[in-house]
C-alpha cells in the first residue's frame, strides 16, 4: 500500500466530489429520489416528458410549462439531411453505442450556435441533444435492416416515437406507458459513472456535446449501462429452466462476476429493479417465448441471491439492469439497442449536471500516488540503449 494511503480512495469509493440537487441514492434503504420525489410516484404518474422536465427545472411543470416544453423538444425532433447520409454511410456492424458518441460529435459540428457560450443557447443545445438522440439510433437501426426510413411523428410523446421509429408500427398505450416508466427509472441516479464523466469533461468548459459524447463512452462499458446487454445475452445462453442453477454455480466456483448484480451504493435491492421485475412479470405475460425468458429471469435472481447469501454476500443483490433487457426483449427492442435506450434517457440527466457543474465550477484535477521507477534516472542515448 502506498505510503500517504489514508488519501487513497480506489474507485472513489466514499468519496463526495460536489453537491447536487438532481437526485439521491439511499443505498441503505433501497430509495432513489429526483429532486426529492419518489421514484414510485414518477414511474407510476409521469412521462418521459415531465420527469425531464423536473430534472432540468427542478420543479414538476403545470400544464401550460409541460406544453411549452414538448412543443420544444417537438421542434427539434427532425435530423438534418447531411447527419442523415453520415447514418447511411456508418458500418452497419457497428454498435449502436459508437454511432451514438460518432453522432453527437457530429451533431456539435452541425450546431450553428456551438460557439455560443451563454445559458440560453446551452439550453437550446440541452433541448436538441435530448430531442435528436433517439433519432440517431432508430435512423441507424432503419438503415441497418434495410427497412423503409420512418420518419418521426409530431403526434406521439417521447416514448411513443422511439418505439414507432424503431419498428415503423404505432405501439399499444400498454407499449408505451412501460417504456416511459423504463424511461423515467434510467434518468439519473446520484454520481454514477457516466454522470461524473459527464462532470469532469464539463469541468474543463468543453462544450455540452463533449460532455456527452464522454458520458456515452462511460455508459457502454459492462459494469455500467453495458451490463443490460450482458444480462440477456446471457439468459439466452442459457435453454432451460433446468440449465439455470447449474449455470450460476460455475459462475460462482469460478468468481466471475454476474451481470446485472451487485450496485457501489445499494446495499439492499435496487429500487428500479423491483419496478422493472413488477413491470416485465405483467408485460410479459402474453408471449410465450416471453414467458420463459422472464421464468428464467426470475429463477436466476433467485437461486443467484441464495448462493451470495449462502456465501456472506449479503449486499449484492440485483441492479437496474437485470430485469431491463427482459423488459426491452418484450417490447421488442434489439439486443444492442437496450444500453442506447438507458442514454436516450441518461442524457437528461447528464445535461441537467453539466449546468450544475457550470454553476461554480472547478475543474476536477486529483492526484495519482506515484509507483512508478525512481526519480532521477540517469537517461541514456538512443545508442547506448539496450
Ligand atoms: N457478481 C459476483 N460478485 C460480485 C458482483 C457480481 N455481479 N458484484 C460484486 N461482487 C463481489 C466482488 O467479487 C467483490 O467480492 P470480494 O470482496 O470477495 O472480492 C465484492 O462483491 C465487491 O465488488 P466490487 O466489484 O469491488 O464492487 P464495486 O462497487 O467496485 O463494483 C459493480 C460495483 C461494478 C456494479 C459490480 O457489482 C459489478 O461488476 N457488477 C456486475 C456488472 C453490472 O451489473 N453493472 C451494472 C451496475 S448498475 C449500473 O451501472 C447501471
Amino acid at each position: 500500500m502506498p505510503a500517504n494511503s489514508e488519501n487513497y480512495f480506489p474507485g472513489l469509493e466514499g468519496v463526495n466530489v460536489d453537491t447536487t440537487r438532481l437526485s439521491f441514492v439511499d443505498g441503505q434503504k433501497g430509495n432513489l429520489f429526483y429532486c426529492g420525489y419518489s421514484i414510485e410516484d414518477l414511474a407510476e404518474h409521469c412521462n418521459f416528458a415531465e420527469v425531464a422536465y423536473l430534472l432540468l427545472h427542478g420543479e414538476l411543470p403545470n400544464q401550460q410549462q409541460i406544453d411549452s416544453f414538448q412543443e420544444e423538444l417537438l421542434a427539434e425532433r427532425y435530423l438534418d439531411p447531411h447527419l442523415k447520409s453520415i447514418i447511411t454511410l456508418t458500418p452497419k456492424d457497428g454498435h449502436p453505442m459508437a454511432v451514438l458518441q460518432a453522432l453527437v460529435a457530429q451533431l456539435a459540428m452541425h450546431d450553428k450556435e456551438i460557439a455560443d457560450r451563454s445559458l440560453e443557447a446551452k439550453r437550446r443545445k440541452a433541448i436538441r441533444i435530448i430531442a435528436k438522440l433517439p433519432l440517431v439510433v432508430t435512423y441507424f437501426e432503419n438503415v441497418r435492416t434495410g427497412m423503409r426510413t420512418v420518419e418521426p411523428r409530431m403526434d406521439l410523446g417521447h416514448a411513443a416515437n422511439y418505439l414507432w421509429m424503431l419498428t415503423g408500427e404505432e405501439p399499444t398505450p400498454e407499449a408505451v406507458k412501460v417504456f416511459d416508466t423504463a424511461l423515467t427509472l434510467h434518468m439519473d441516479h446520484g454520481c454514477n459513472n457516466s454522470t461524473f464523466t459527464c462532470r469532469v469533461v464539463s469541468s474543463t468548459e468543453a462544450d455540452i456535446y463533449s460532455a456527452v459524447v464522454a458520458a456515452i463512452g462511460s455508459l457502454s462499458g459492462p459494469l455500467h449501462g453495458g451490463a443490460n446487454e450482458r444480462v440477456i445475452h446471457m439468459l439466452e445462453s442459457i435453454e432451460e429452466l433446468d440449465e439455470v442453477e447449474p449455470f450460476i454455480d460455475a459462475k460462482v466456483a469460478s468468481k466471475e462476476k454476474i451481470m446485472g448484480f451487485g450496485h457501489r451504493v445499494y446495499k439492499v435491492m435496487d429500487p428500479r429493479a423491483k419496478i422493472l421485475r413488477d413491470l416485465a412479470g405483467k408485460f410479459v405475460v402474453a408471449d410465450p417465448e416471453m414467458d420463459k425468458c422472464l421464468k428464467k429471469a426470475n429463477l436466476f435472481y433467485k437461486i443467484t441471491e441464495e448462493r451470495f447469501q449462502a456465501k456472506g454476500k449479503m449486499d449484492i443483490w440485483p441492479n437496474v439492469d437485470f430485469f431491463s433487457g427482459v423488459l426491452y426483449k418484450a417490447l421488442g427492442l434489439p439486443r444492442d439497442f437496450f444500453t442506447p435506450v438507458f442514454a436516450i434517457s441518461r442524457v437528461v440527466g447528464w445535461v441537467a449536471h453539466h449546468f450544475e457543474q457550470m454553476e461554480d465550477n472547478r475543474i476536477y484535477r486529483p492526484r495519482f500516488i506515484y509507483e512508478g521507477a525512481e526519480l532521477g534516472r540517469k537517461f541514456k542515448k538512443m545508442d547506448k540503449r539496450t
